[in-house]
């Protein structure tokens, strides 16, 4: 459903991928594991069109992203729900306008209509009660709830979540990988999860891709992962200082 095929891409001078396959099968979740600045992000990016690679393909359901207008671009997007690294609520705004936001912008519905779908989402990640604060007044968890309840709220095919579980402690880290794997219960979506995080990526991940100097290295279950003798996937894995990664 969703395929990398052989994505260059040069970012700042800097050859961030070269060459990278990687493919995606509906209802799966793929997790992608890598190191800081490994370009998990970027790859993400090229998914939904907000980059375009230099060269190569990238196809989501049979359709080609790189050649797309704008206004099939948007399109696509629609598709996607996108949890992005840093939460990105928008500080001024309320719990519950952030997650009624896509629906204001991408559809004609109603403010009844409106309501009932937010205050859905919001009770199934149990942020109802916390509907009417504001960003700036709610734990970093909530914070993550929040981001998760507007990325699901246009009911998406994709979920993209990138390092769902960075600066949670490790309670919160577990819920959020539950949430991971309940919301892919509850709505079958396909979902693809960036992430250095090993707890998690075990936990969530159908198959795990390691990407590394710009290319996935290796693909498997995480049982092949653990058991993997490629020596980047092993240093990685075990995080040792010595091996083939600087
Ligand atoms: N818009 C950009 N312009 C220039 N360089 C970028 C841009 N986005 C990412 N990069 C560079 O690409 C590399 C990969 O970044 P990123 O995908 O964010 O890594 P990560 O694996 O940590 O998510 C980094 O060296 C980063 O500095
Ligand atoms: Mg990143």
């Amino acid at each position: 459903m969703l395929e990398l095929r052989d994505v260059h891409k040069n970012l700042g001078g800097e050859t961030v991928l070269n060459g990278l396959d990687l493919k995606v099968e509906r209802g799966e979740t793929m997790v992608i594991i890598g190191r800081s600045g490994s370009g998990k992000s970027v790859t993400l990016k090229h998914m939904v069109g907000l980059m375009l690679p230099d060269s190569g393909r990238v196809t989501v359901d049979g359709v080609e992203v790189n050649t797309l207008d704008k206004d099939g671009i948007f399109k696509l997007r629609r598709k996607f729900g996108f949890l992005f690294q840093f939460g990105a609520l928008i500080n001024w705004l309320s719990v519950y306008d952030n997650v009624a936001l896509p629906l204001r912008e991408h559809t004609t519905m109603g403010p009844d209509e409106i309501d009932s779908v937010v205050q859905g989402k919001l009770r199934m990640l149990d942020m109802a009660e916390h509907s009417r604060k504001m960003p700036a007044d709610i734990s970093g968890g909530m914070k993550k709830r929040a981001g998760l309840a507007r990325a699901v709220v246009l009911d998406p095919e994709i979920i993209l979540y990138d390092e769902p579980t960075s600066g949670l402690d490790p309670v919160l880290a577990s819920r959020t990988n539950q949430l991971i794997i309940d919301i892919r219960e509850e709505l079958g979506v396909t979902s693809v999860v960036v992430t250095h995080d090993m707890v998690s990526a075990y936990k969530v991940a159908d198959r795990i891709a390691m990407l590394y100097g710009g290319r996935i290295v290796q693909t498997g279950t995480p049982d092949e992962i653990r058991s993997s003798d490629d020596p980047v996937v092993r240093q990685f894995i075990e995080g040792r200082m010595e091996g083939p990664m600087e």
